[in-house]
């Protein structure tokens, strides 16, 4: 991979760093209802601070289209960030003009400002290099820690890099080097495990995969979409009718690259999907009529796990069954309680990301027991797919030459 500048290139001390985070943290209620991806950029917050640097952070938050939100502004978020790190964080009203100017004149070395939601402005979606060459005009460095953001090519993410040395922060380091070790230069055989609803939304993702992993399981309810496609009665199940074609071509071109697919082989079935019907488990071939697969059954449980001996990496995005709802729940907790064993022994590196795989792990009781839990989503899945993300690639082009505008 990938040649770019970390934090160990950088000299900040007495210098305006401009750090790009991800702070669009999850709201409930008005109140921030998880606080990883907060903690998350401590390290580099901390880093930076501890070395001097007059630290800007930057961030969008929601998508509030280019206007002020009341309700997305990162006010609330500053705070908590001061919470987390127990630094002296402050918060300008505004990333441009002269409340941000205003604001970043008067930081100290080792002081923390937050400045408002980049997405308030509607250049920061745009991309537009005016908005980059204000953002930039502000710092004398860039650090780019919002990995999540990677797949945004966004003012703040992908345009501020022509005008500053740009380096990657110790979050983004650690995501590029966890993501390169499962799948540029992984430990083989390698393994993937793909689940969701819809073989439609990761139909890159699975061809990229193909070409990459010497194991795929598929899961979750695109697996029906493959059993259906070979002529299976799957009952009432979500399924894909106009992907059985498509399912087809990717079983074929698995079995032609030597890539084993492995679909469920049982499945834990109910006539209503709500919380703890009355459930059948049954092989796969005799699911009822009026019944919907919600989970893989014991049988295919079992399976996946005599799979886990023979794989040194393992990529997961996306659970087995509809976790959400019990008890399908339970292959996916399984699973995941037997690949963090593989883990701690030290006989699997595992890889996990995506927003629903993350809330998976987390439920599981595993989410520290992995090699690696990406905490973004989007970006995670483009990454996935083999695609070159905007954030990433402005980080590594110009390798921090600084480009006069
Ligand atoms: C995310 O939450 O995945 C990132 O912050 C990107 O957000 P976006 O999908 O609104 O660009
Ligand atoms: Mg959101």
């Amino acid at each position: 991979m990938a040649n770019f500048k970390t934090l160990d290139e950088a000299s900040v001390t007495g210098k305006r760093v401009l750090l790009r985070v991800d702070l669009n943290v999850p709201v409930r209620d008005g109140r921030i209802s998880d606080l990883t991806r907060i903690e998350r950029i401590c390290p580099t917050v901390a880093e930076l601070a501890r070395k001097g640097a007059r630290v800007i952070v930057v961030s969008h938050f929601d998508r509030p289209g280019g206007q002020r939100v009341a309700t997305m502004s990162l006010r609330p978020v500053a705070a908590a960030l001061r919470d987390v790190t127990g630094l002296d964080v402050f918060f300008a009203d505004d990333c441009l003009g002269p409340i941000a100017e205003d604001a970043v004149a008067r930081l100290g070395n080792g002081q923390v400002l937050v400045l408002e939601n980049t997405r308030f402005h509607a250049g920061e979606e745009e991309n537009d290099p005016e908005m980059a060459r204000q953002l930039a005009a502000l710092a004398d460095i860039f650090v780019n820690d919002a990995f999540s953001s990677a797949h945004r090519a966004h003012a703040s993410t992908a345009g501020i890099a022509r005008h500053l040395p740009s380096h990657a922060g110790r979050l983004m380091q650690r995501e590029l080097e966890a993501l390169t070790a499962a799948l540029e230069h992984p430990e083989r055989p390698v393994g993937a495990i793909v689940g969701g609803a819809k073989v439609s939304t990761k139909l890159a993702l699975i061809g990229n995969m193909l070409e990459k992993v010497d194991v795929l399981v598929i899961g979750g309810a695109m697996a029906n979409t493959f059993l259906a496609a070979q002529g299976i009665a799957v009952g009432k199940s979500l399924q894909e009718p106009n992907m059985h074609e498509t399912a087809r071509e990717i079983l074929a071109e698995a079995r032609a690259r030597g890539c084993e697919i492995v679909l469920p082989i049982d499945a834990v079935t109910a006539t209503a999907f709500r919380d703890n019907p009355p459930t059948l488990v049954v092989p796969i071939g005799e699911v009822p009529a009026d019944a919907m697969i919600l989970d893989v059954g014991p049988a295919t449980v079992e399976l996946l796990k005599s799979k886990l001996p023979g794989l040194r990496t393992l990529v997961w995005n996306g659970p087995l069954g509809a976790f959400e709802t019990p008890p399908f729940d339970a292959a996916t907790v399984a699973l995941a309680h037997a690949v963090a064993e593989a883990t701690r022994a030290g006989k699997l590196r595992s890889v996990a990301g995506g927003g629903d795989t993350v809330a998976a792990l987390k439920h599981a009781g595993v989410i520290d027991q992995m090699s690696y839990v990406s905490t973004a989503g989007g970006a995670f899945l483009e990454w996935l797919e083999g695609k070159l993300l905007p954030g990433i690639l402005a980080l590594q082009s110009l390798d921090g030459v600084v480009i006069p505008s």
